[in-house]
Parts: structure tokens; sequence; C-alpha cells
């Protein structure tokens, strides 16, 4: 067994979320399966048992559908955290089966390739208008003014919020996604249980009402799904619906604006993009796999484990390195260098096994969308200042991205 706490790899230092391949490099090193004692994981860095343990039904996001907390030597979350858990522990991504199948089979129908696809005009149209806007202003701050409006615009377009009651989507979503960075504080954990008790109370009155009238949206959707067969519980749509809402977002602004800032980076392969459109599709997939948004995930071991000779109890709790997994030489050849034509390129940004993405295809429209606009309507974009961090690691991302038109 090896341990991690003398390397560099570490989530609260600067320095290393602004790059940190080279300390993940050094844990793929180091071993396959390697206990951090910070965060009382067993962190695993190499692409081959990522992927393999995304897919190990002896691990779960979740362990309450079989043991209590007692039994895994937790403790229950403090009272006052309820409503946070509440919300968060009825969505399908915290839920193992049989309630996540359930539940993932119910979402999934009001989600089809088709829905998306039927989607894909008002993608295209918005993504453009708010290019038009960008260059009309000479530029500006592409995650405000691109990034950011798109996706969460039209997952709520989806779900079917009105325009006008959209406003406080992005700041109740970012509070309740603080609880998902690495030993979070009370104060993010504040934050979030009051995020959750306003959503919450705002997605009880818009079901309510598409109830009483409904429309050709998710909500009314997941409603008709429920009263069918009385299969989703109403916090189970709460849950779903701010699932949606967070997921259906967060990653994909990141994914965005990390995506435009290794570009300006590597201006050779900008230039390459700009002479061959054609290159979106495997652009959006090596940018993902190049810096990706979502960092790590966790699991619960279930049931023992054995990795490399180690052998991991239940209880234990493993974190999974997505972007050391992303950057592992054993399967993309030089990791380190963006390559938009890259062919081969099975990066693991959108997880695997039961919890992969289901809002996959939508994000690769979104992104290609946003991407063909700002190639077409603004080909001199550059960057106008170094942008600056969120202190953020498992949702990694920038505060802005200052572009400006050549
Ligand atoms: C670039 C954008 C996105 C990335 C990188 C991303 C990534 C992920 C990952 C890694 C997971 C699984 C986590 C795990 O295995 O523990 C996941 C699950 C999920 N994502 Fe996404 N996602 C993106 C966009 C979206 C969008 C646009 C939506 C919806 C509109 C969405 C909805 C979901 C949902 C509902 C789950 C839970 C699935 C389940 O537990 O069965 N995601 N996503």
């Amino acid at each position: 067994m090896t341990a991690a706490d003398d390397l560099r790899f570490d989530p609260w230092d600067p320095a290393f979320t602004a790059d940190p391949y080279p300390a993940y490099a050094e844990l793929r090193e180091r071993g396959r399966v390697i206990r951090y004692e910070r965060t009382d994981q067993w962190l695993v860095p190499h692409h081959a048992d990522v992927s393999a343990l995304l897919r190990d039904r002896r691990l779960g996001r979740t362990y309450r559908h079989r043991f209590t907390h007692e039994d895994f030597g937790r403790t229950a979350p403090p009272a006052e955290h309820e409503p946070f858990h509440t919300l968060n522990d009825h969505g399908m991504l915290d839920l193992e089966p049989p309630d996540h199948t359930r539940i993932r089979r119910l979402v999934s129908k009001a989600f089809t390739p088709r829905t998306v696809e039927r989607l894909k005009p008002y993608v295209e149209r918005l993504a453009g208008e708010l290019v038009d806007e960008l260059v009309a202003a000479g530029g500006g701050d592409l995650l405000r003014d691109v990034a950011e409006p798109l996706p969460v615009a039209v997952i709520a377009e989806m779900l079917g919020i009105p325009a006008s009651e959209r406003a406080p989507l992005r700041p109740w979503s970012a509070d309740i996604c603080g609880m998902y960075e690495l030993n979070p504080s009370e104060e993010t954990a504040r934050r979030a249980v009051r995020a959750s008790v306003e959503f919450s109370a705002y997605l009880r009155e818009l079901i309510a009402a598409r109830r009483e009238e409904p429309g050709d949206d998710l909500i009314s959707g997941l409603i008709a799904a429920h009263d069918e067969g009385d299969r989703l519980t109403e916090q189970e749509m709460i849950s779903t619906a701010v699932l949606l809402l967070n997921a259906g977002h967060e990653a994909t602004v990141n994914a965005t604006v990390n995506g435009w800032w290794a570009l300006f980076r590597n201006p050779g392969q900008l230039a390459a993009l700009r002479a061959d459109h054609a290159l979106v599709p495997s652009a959006v997939e090596e940018l993902m796999r190049y810096d990706t948004p979502l960092q790590l995930f966790e699991r619960w071991v279930l049931d023992e484990i054995e990795i490399d000779g180690t052998v991991i109890p239940r209880g234990a709790e493993i974190a999974m390195l997505f972007g050391s997994a992303n950057h592992d030489p054993a399967v993309f050849t030089d990791p380190g260098r963006l390559d938009l034509t890259r062919a081969e390129n099975p990066h693991i940004s959108f997880s695997a096994g039961i919890h992969y993405c289901i809002g996959a295809p939508l994000a690769r429209m979104e992104l290609a969308a946003s991407m063909r606009a700002l190639l077409e309507k603004a080909p001199t974009l550059r960057l106008a200042a170094e942008p600056a961090r969120t202190p953020n690691f498992v949702i990694r991302g920038l505060r802005g991205l200052d572009v400006e038109i050549a």
C-alpha cells in the first residue's frame, strides 16, 4: 500500500488546481491505488482501473440502500443539513438499484434522443444569438455571455421554467454544488441548505401548476409518468428537476470555458480548427479529455475489493481521478498534447456504468453549437486577459474568460 500525503496531490492548493496533471503523473507512478489520509479515501488514478470500477457493482454512489451510517462507521449528517440531503439523496445520481433503475427509466422516457434532437434548431439559434451579441459588443466574458446562458436556457426550457423565473437558478445551483467539493465547510453547507429549501419550494409550486395545466415539458412528463403508475414521488420529481438543472449546466459551462482557454493556449490547434470546421466533433471530445470539467467522483465500497494486491474493505471510500485517467499514457498517446484530430479518444469525462451521464448527447450538441457559432461569427476571437480559476477542484473551472474581437 502506498500513501499520497507526501505528493503534490493537494486539492486545496491553488498551484495544484491550476494544473493538476503533473501531480496526477506522480500518482500514476506511485501505484494503482493510493491511500490519502486528508480525505480518508483511496485514490485511483489509472484509466483501466477507473473504467472498471465505474462498472463494478461491489461499489455504490451510496450505501444507504444496504447499510446504516453506523454499519459504515459514519455519523449521520447534522439535522440542520437535512434539506440538502433530502434533495440530494432522492436524485438518481445518489441512488443505487432498484430506485436508481426506476427513476432513470422514467427520466430517460422524457429524455429520449428524439427529444434532444428536436432541440437542435433551438440550441443552434440561441448559440448564434448569444455570439452575435458578443460580437456586437466587441467582446466580453465568454463565460457570462455565452457558456452559461446557453445550457441554463436549454435545460430551463426543457423543464418548462418560464424565462422570467430563471434568474435564481444559477446561484441556487452554485450553492448546492459547493457540497460536491472535498470536505465542504460549514458555511458551504449553510448556503447549500438555504438554496435547497428555496429551490425545492419553487419546484413544488411549479409542479402543482403543471399538474393543473400540463405543458409540453419535462416536468409535465415526469408528472404523467408519476400519475400513471405512482412510480415517482413528489420528492423524487423535485430532486430530479434539481439534478437535471444543476448537472445540465455546471459541467457544460466549465467544459466551454476550459476548452476555449485551452484553444487560446494552443494557437496552432485553434488555427487548424478555424481552417476546418469539420474538426468540431473531435475537438469537443479532445477538449473534454484535455481539461476534464469534472475531476473526481467517489464510490463507497459495499463489498470488499482488491486492487493490485491491496484489499479495500467494505465501508471505505474510493476517489476516482477522471482527469488523471484522461491523461493516462497507457491509453492516450502523448496525453499532455492537445490534438483536435485525435481519433481514438475513450475519455471518461461522462463516466461509465449505470450512472453514465444521461445528458451526454445534449452536452455534446450544446458544446458543438457554441463552438461552431464562435468559429463562424467570431473568427478573430482572442483572449483579452489571463483568466482566474475558481478555487474548486471537483467541478473545475474559471471565474470568467475575457475575450475580444481582434
Ligand atoms: C460537459 C458536460 C457534462 C459532463 C462532463 C457530465 C458528466 C457527468 C458525469 C461524470 C456523470 C456521472 C457521475 C458518476 O459516475 O458518479 C454524470 C451524470 C449525470 N449527468 Fe451529466 N455531464 C454533463 C452534462 C450533462 C447535461 C447537459 C445533463 C442534463 C441535461 C446531465 C445530466 C446528468 C444526470 C441526470 C446524471 C445522473 C445519471 C445517473 O446517475 O444515472 N449532464 N454527468
